[in-house]
This record gives C-alpha cells, sequence and structure tokens, in this order.
C-alpha cells in the first residue's frame, strides 16, 4: 500500500496549474486501488503571503472547495486543515534543528518569491521545513507535485535521512515526488519579458481559474496573449499558448483537430480561445457546479474538515510520539504520555 499526500496553499482559488499539476493527478492515485490519500488545505503556509483574516478564511474554503469538486472522497481518504493539527508545527521545529540553514538558501521558491517582496519573512525562508514535516508527519510514500516544488521534496527526504542516520532508519518513511511528465510546468497566459513561457501562479497574475463564473472566465481567455500572425497565414501551434493549454484540457482527437486548424490559412485566434473556452467548460463542467454547492454551503465544508482533522490527527500523534521518543522526549502529556 502506498500512502498518497499533498497540499494546496490557501493563498487564492485553485487555479488550472493547481489542479492539473497537483489535484488531479492526486485523486488519480487516490483512486487507484491499495492506496491511502491525504489531501490537505496548506493554510500555514499562505500567512507566508496572506494576513487577512477573512481573505485567508475565505480562499481555505475555496481550495477545500476544489479538491471536492474535482472528485476526491473524503470517506476513503483524509481531508484535512494543515492548521487543525497542530502537532505540524512541532515537528516543523524539530526538523529546522536538522538542516542546514545554508541548503535553504538555495531554495528556487524563496529566491523567486524573495524578488517580488518587498518585505520577506524569516517564515517564508523555513517554509520547507514546514512542508518536510506535513509529509513526514503522515508517513507519506508518493507526494504528487508540480515541479516547482520538487526541490521541497529533495529537502524532505534529505532532513529525513539525515534524521534517520542519528536515530535508526524507522524513525520516519522517506518520501518521493511523483510529477507527470504532460503537466509538471503548466504555462500562464502570458509571456514573460524574455519570451519564454512563464509558469502558471497566483504571484505572476498570469492564471486562468477554471471556477470563475463564465463572463470572468471567457474574458480571461479572450486575454491569453499570441502573436501577430495575420489570419489569413497559417499558424504555429508549437508556440501558441492557446494550442499548448488546450491540448493539456482537451481529447487527443480534439486537439488533433485543433492542429490541423492551425496549419490551415484562416484560422482566427479569437476562433482558437473560443475553442479553448468550450473545452475548459465541457471538461470542468460538473467540478464547476459541485464548486459553487460546496462555496454556497460552508456548514458541510466545515463538517467533512472537522471529521478529517479529528482521522489525520491520530495519525500525527501517533508519528510525532515515535519522533519524540527518537529524540529523548517523552510522548504528549495532552493523550496520557507516561510520566
Ligand atoms: P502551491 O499551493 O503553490 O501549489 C499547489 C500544487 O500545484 C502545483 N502547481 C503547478 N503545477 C504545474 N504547473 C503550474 N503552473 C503549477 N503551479 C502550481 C504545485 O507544484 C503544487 O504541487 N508548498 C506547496 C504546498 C504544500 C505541499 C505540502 C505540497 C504544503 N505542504 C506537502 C505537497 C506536500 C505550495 O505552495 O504549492
Amino acid at each position: 500500500m502506498a500512502r498518497i499526500l499533498t497540499g494546496i496553499q490557501s493563498t487564492n482559488v485553485p487555479h488550472l496549474g493547481n489542479m492539473l499539476g497537483a489535484i488531479l493527478p492526486g485523486i488519480e492515485l487516490a483512486n487507484t486501488p491499495g492506496n491511502e490519500a491525504f489531501f490537505f488545505i496548506a493554510d500555514f503556509h499562505s500567512l507566508t503571503t496572506v494576513h487577512d483574516p477573512e481573505v485567508l478564511r475565505e480562499n481555505t474554503y475555496a481550495t477545500a472547495a476544489a479538491w471536492l469538486a474535482c472528485g476526491f472522497d473524503t470517506e476513503k481518504g483524509f481531508f484535512y486543515r494543515q492548521s487543525d493539527i497542530p502537532e505540524v508545527t512541532e515537528l516543523t521545529w524539530f526538523l529546522t534543528c536538522f538542516f542546514p540553514f545554508s541548503r535553504l538558501e538555495l531554495a528556487h521558491s524563496f529566491k523567486d518569491k524573495a524578488d517580488n517582496l518587498s518585505q520577506v519573512s524569516s517564515g517564508l525562508f523555513f517554509y520547507p521545513m514546514l512542508m518536510a514535516a506535513d509529509i513526514l508527519m503522515y508517513d507519506a510514500n508518493v507526494v504528487p507535485v508540480g515541479k516547482d516544488q520538487r526541490q521541497h521534496i529533495e529537502f524532505t527526504r534529505d532532513v529525513a535521512e539525515r534524521i534517520n542516520n542519528r536515530f535508526g532508519a524507522e524513525t520516519f518513511v522517506i518520501p518521493e515526488a511523483r510529477t507527470e511528465e504532460s503537466v509538471q510546468v503548466v504555462p500562464g497566459i502570458f509571456k514573460d519579458a524574455e519570451g519564454n513561457f512563464a509558469k502558471m501562479s497566483k504571484s505572476y497574475g498570469n492564471t486562468i481559474v477554471v471556477f470563475e463564473d463564465d463572463k470572468k472566465l471567457r474574458k480571461r481567455i479572450m486575454s491569453i496573449q499570441t502573436d501577430t500572425t495575420p489570419m489569413e497565414e497559417v499558424k504555429n501551434p508549437d508556440t501558441c499558448l492557446v494550442y499548448t493549454l488546450y491540448s493539456l484540457i482537451a481529447t487527443a482527437e480534439q486537439t488533433a483537430e485543433l492542429r490541423e486548424a492551425y496549419l490551415k490559412p484562416g484560422m482566427g485566434y479569437g476562433w482558437a480561445k473560443e475553442q479553448l473556452y468550450k473545452a475548459i467548460l465541457e471538461r470542468f463542467g460538473e467540478a464547476r457546479e459541485r464548486y459553487n454547492f460546496y462555496m454556497g454551503n460552508k456548514k458541510e465544508l466545515d463538517l467533512k474538515l472537522q471529521e478529517g482533522a479529528e482521522k489525520a490527527g491520530t495519525v500525527a500523534y501517533e508519528v510525532l510520539s515515535r519522533v519524540r521518543s527518537k529524540l529523548g522526549y517523552k510522548k504528549l502529556a495532552y493523550f496520557g504520555g507516561e510520566i
């Protein structure tokens, strides 16, 4: 049996990159017989950038609703808010004491984000250790993530191995990252200053959020950057963001048809964008309905998250007790740890 675990930050409503890179591959793994899934909302991670309680709460609901909208079966799996499991912050502290500062300074995501922020908190710097704790807390085997998070899984393996070498191989389970080739970096809706496909990311403001209402979604898709090839000339699908995004959403047959249209004179980008819009509605139509249902029934979300916290908390308590005793601490007293 493999334990699958992944989390999504609640800094925004999950975008297409989050969905194709992590949520959908995660749910597919969760549905594979013999696997057990831990999917959570990384709302402590969001505090590195979101300091408005109302925004934080609302985005936490939106992220939870996205998991359910995409079909995660919470009866079979573990579904929880990171902040409902206090053990994770204690484990973070343990991990920071074994991981070299100089390694954390090499984190790509820190460097990327730090470039865009006028004030960088130490929380942002230590964020990979909180992520390592999220994973090691539940003895996870497989972590489905997009490419941007792979270095963090390397850090997780590194810190776990350092501790295992010192205290015994049974202290932590060593996880592995799982990234699907085709969606490892979903591009955003415009190119960067150097003309390259920039990663879809809230920080770059280049996202498509499939849960937005029809009008906003359509407007967003119509704003995708294309080149200036005139209508009467053939177009290059392989350098076009509209085509790339379409190929990630539509079937292979539909993608081949769109490719043909690009290679014939007379196709306008407006028409191609319309096809992308329709493909999104077709692929995510049911998910969009379910998302709206949950966002209108937050009590139901709260109930599911509460049940999930109780289930996940039992595992966290056991793992933390094991780690505590390895390191020389006694079991957590509030659950009847021995004197
Ligand atoms: P976050 O919230 O930035 O992104 C959530 C997941 O979405 C993937 N992703 C993408 N995949 C492909 N193309 C893109 N453009 C794209 N943008 C985002 C990310 O790789 C990620 O898998 N620190 C994490 C959340 C986290 C976590 C964890 C993940 C906290 N604890 C433990 C796994 C395990 C983060 O900020 O992801």
